[in-house]
């Protein structure tokens, strides 16, 4: 009986795997770059944890089950919330601010489809403990360099969400109408408003998502505070960062307060969001003092279907022990001491057929370790250049280091 894989998630297969290895540690590496360092938390968490603030969007997507004792769970649809919850659990009294990343699985049931998976990874950043425009701005300028080191061809919109919500703070379902606004339902907003008695409202919400500037939404909206906005403007500006303000960002999660971001990448079609972010307060929610953070996610594997990264293969070497298996698999451990792979027949097969099984893996090199291994001596044959000599077998590390 063949069983298929669930619906909306994926097998990764060795060269794929290597591919999507090479993203992860550039995305590390310029991370920890910036003093981030990682965290990890479990694949699920009580129910609750999500239930709490994360929004209806999130909530009817949540894998969620009843374990053996009648707990209600849930496997994480992101990390923010995981996060925050370690946070005030224990973290609290480690100084600030704090600078986390984590690099792990989500689950949503979505509907799936090309980029969009029930099954996805996030490599994502909480900045814990600062609410100023510095670190909003630190954060945004973090997924930004990640990106184009990715070569990712992409626009970044900047907002805050405070402005909408300002515009709308008396409308009773101010959630609802900020979840329609992330999804561009303008239809659904105006009866949402009309139904209030306030469809009003929709011009205002639509001027502010097409302003470009400053200036602009202050003219459409006076009745804010835009102070902190503009300073993280200038600072990716004096960055040298490419971006377009954009006051309809209403971000699919609730519990956004301030700054919200969005990435946007070429040739993915319909799911091109390819990371979110901003800044929030849970620590609260779950128990803590109230401490402010900014953060972000990007998705990773939207990321790996448009990025470019250069992928280092590990040389490998079959080794042909001559039916003597115990001299081969001697040999192999000098080749791996001397850091290139070493791979030793295991199906009983004659020299010309290990040596068709290296060229069908695209091995770098053959090793023939015959009776002459006993006098230290081995002969290496490049099979990309078929040059082919004895070498000592003191010398494998030199050749092969
Ligand atoms: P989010 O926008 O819900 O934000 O998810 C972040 C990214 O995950 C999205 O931009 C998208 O690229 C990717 N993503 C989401 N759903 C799927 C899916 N079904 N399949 C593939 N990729 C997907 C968050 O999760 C927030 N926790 C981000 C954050 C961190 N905000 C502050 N700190």
């Amino acid at each position: 009986m063949r069983i298929e894989r669930p619906r909306g998630t994926r097998d990764f297969l060795p060269d794929e795997m290597e591919r999507r290895r090479a993203i992860e540690n550039l995305m590390r590496r310029i991370a920890e770059s910036f003093g981030y360092r990682e965290v990890a938390t479990p694949t699920f968490e009580h129910l609750e944890l999500f239930t709490l603030k994360s929004g209806e969007g999130i909530v009817e997507e949540i894998y969620a089950f009843k374990d053996k004792s009648g707990r209600d769970l849930a496997l994480r649809p992101e990390l923010t919330a995981p996060v925050m919850r370690m946070f005030v659990n224990e973290c609290s009294v480690m100084p600030r601010p704090l600078r986390f990343y984590y690099f792990a699985n989500c689950f949503r049931y979505e509907r799936p489809q090309k980029g969009r998976y029930r099954e996805f990874w996030q490599f994502g950043v909480e900045l814990i403990g600062s609410d100023r425009p510095e670190s909003d701005a630190e954060v945004i300028y973090l997924a930004y360099k990640i990106l184009k080191a990715l070569r990712v061809r992409f626009t970044l919109h900047v907002g805050h969400v405070g402005l909408l919500r300002s515009v709308l703070r008396d409308v009773g379902e101010k959630d609802r109408a900020m979840r329609l606004i992330d999804k561009k339902d303008w239809k659904g907003l105006e009866e949402l408003l009309k139904a209030e008695g306030k469809q009003h409202l929709l011009d205002v919400v639509l001027q502010l998502s097409e302003a470009e500037s400053v200036e602009e939404a202050r003219e459409i909206y006076p009745d804010f505070d835009y102070s902190h906005v503009e300073r993280v403007a200038e600072i990716l500006e004096s960055l040298g960062v490419e971006f377009r303000l954009d006051f309809g960002i209403a971000r699919g999660l609730d519990y956004y307060t301030g700054v919200v971001f969005e990435m946007y990448a070429e040739g993915l079609g319909a799911q091109k969001q390819v990371c979110g972010g901003g800044s929030y307060r849970l620590a609260k929610l779950f128990g803590g003092e109230d401490v402010p953070s900014t953060g972000f996610a990007i998705g990773f594997d939207r990321v790996a279907e448009v990025c470019e990264v250069e992928v280092e293969r590990p040389k490998v070497a079959i080794v042909v022990g001559f039916g003597d298996h115990k001299r081969a698999m001697k040999v192999a451990e000098i080749i791996r001491e001397a850091g290139v792979a070493a791979v030793v027949d295991v199906m009983g097969r004659n020299v010309k057929k290990q040596l068709s099984f290296a060229n069908s893996i695209n091995a770098d090199y053959a090793v023939f370790a015959g009776e002459e291994f006993d006098r230290g001596v081995v002969t290496v044959k490049d099979l990309r250049s078929g040059e082919q000599r004895e070498v000592k077998v003191q010398e494998l590390n030199e050749l092969f280091g």
